[in-house]
């Protein structure tokens, strides 16, 4: 392996994100807005969370919303909606975070993994064909780093196997596919509000959106001790709430998401535009009409680990989503994969780094990753 030298160069520091720039920002909409709770001495399902859900509901392009207490409740409750039982198969991508197999795994159900392209890291519709049996009940779509995954051939296999297909739309709130918005192209879609996401609570908070009044009844009822009625439970369900001063934060950040998502899609240019020069950096792809929000700024290059460490040494965020794909995890040794099984998602999970990116970011910023980035591969 190259040496590189110990001497940090003398750039300025970039962190990875840097919440407390957005904070600086809309922190006075965000205290009005949790004193307007705290007078309100309503707590739980209220106004705020119903107005939320709502609001969200209308930025997905989709009839209801149901808040909920995180984004892997969301996706739990989603796939109970949709009638997975105990031993049904669900396909899902083997390159995601974990909880988008443990939330499969929860109700004793199967993941199948499905591999994905090398070019967007989302789910190959033609693997997803290769890996459906008579036992497989749902499908779960990732849009990784915020774009989205290429849903016409997903959509046209689930329809004529009637399949239901749930979106896992944590990391792409807001991005589009041909002029539809993600979150209203599947049957459900779930949406995590992890502080970090691009739409991010102060604390856990999730959402399901769909156009099917039937499913967002029933997450309704489940989300709330299976009660179709108050102390009348006709199913289990258990307590995943979204609570009124989550609900106030996100109301006022979500005022604010389309203009930072501008931002992030003009940093996302500006660092394409300078990795144009840098051959060896693979940029993140953003195929025509798929629109990208950036979540993530992703590059894929060959000596990953090396550069993660260069960066780190310089005091530049850069971190490895994921680096161990679901097949490959602990978690899932009982279902008998070995490495070379989903080879694509194998390699992306050592070849992959996000980079900084959050609205704040200023263009000089980008200039001195991508330098060092660039100081890097000379070395
Ligand atoms: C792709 C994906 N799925 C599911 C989740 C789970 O969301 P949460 O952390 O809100 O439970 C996350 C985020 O953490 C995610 O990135």
């Amino acid at each position: 392996m190259t040496s590189h030298p110990q001497v940090p160069s003398p750039l300025e520091p970039v962190p990875q994100l840097d919440l407390a720039a957005q904070y600086a920002a809309i922190g006075g909409e965000i205290r009005t807005a949790v004193e307007r709770v705290m007078a309100s001495q309503h707590y739980v399902l209220g106004r705020e969370g119903a107005a939320l859900e709502e609001e969200i509901a209308k930025l997905c392009g989709v009839a209801h919303g149901v808040g909920l207490a995180s984004g892997t409740d969301a996706l739990i409750l989603a796939l109970r909606a949709c009638g997975v039982q105990p031993g049904d198969e669900v396909l899902l991508p083997p390159f995601t975070f974990v909880a988008t197999g443990s939330a499969v795994s929860a109700l004793g159900a199967k993941p199948v993994f499905a591999d994905i392209r090398p070019d967007t890291y989302n789910m190959d519709p033609a693997e997803l064909e290769r890996r459906v049996t008579p036992r497989t009940r749902a499908v779960i779509v990732v849009h990784l780093y915020g774009l989205p995954a290429d849903m016409d051939p997903i959509l046209a296999m689930a329809k004529a196997r009637k399949l239901p297909v749930i979106e896992d739309n944590a990391q792409a709130i807001g991005a589009s596919y041909k002029g539809r918005r993600t979150g209203s192209l599947g049957d459900v879609a779930c949406l995590s509000f992890y502080p970090t996401k691009n739409l991010g609570a102060y604390g856990d908070a999730g959402m399901v959106v769909t156009n099917s009044a039937d499913i967002a009844a029933r997450v309704r009822t489940l989300r709330n001790h299976g009660q179709s009625e108050k102390y009348l439970s006709s199913e289990p369900g258990w307590n995943s709430r979204l609570d009124e001063i989550q609900a106030a934060i996100l109301r006022v950040k979500l005022r604010h998401l389309s203009n930072w998502k501008r931002a992030r899609q003009s940093h996302a240019a500006e660092y394409d535009r300078l990795f144009v020069q840098i051959p060896g950096v693979m940029p993140p792809l953003a195929p025509e009409g798929f629109e990208h929000v950036y979540h993530q700024y992703t590059i894929r290059i060959e000596q990953r680990d090396a550069l993660h460490k260069f960066l780190s040494e310089r005091k530049i965020g850069s971190t490895v989503y994921y680096p161990y794909p679901l097949h490959l995890q602990p978690l899932y040794s009982t279902l008998g994969h070995k490495a070379g099984d989903f080879p694509h998602a194998e390699r992306a999970a050592q070849e992959v780094l996000s980079l900084p990116i959050f609205p704040e970011l200023r263009k000089e910023q980008i200039a001195s990753v991508v330098e060092t980035i660039a100081e890097f591969l000379k070395c």
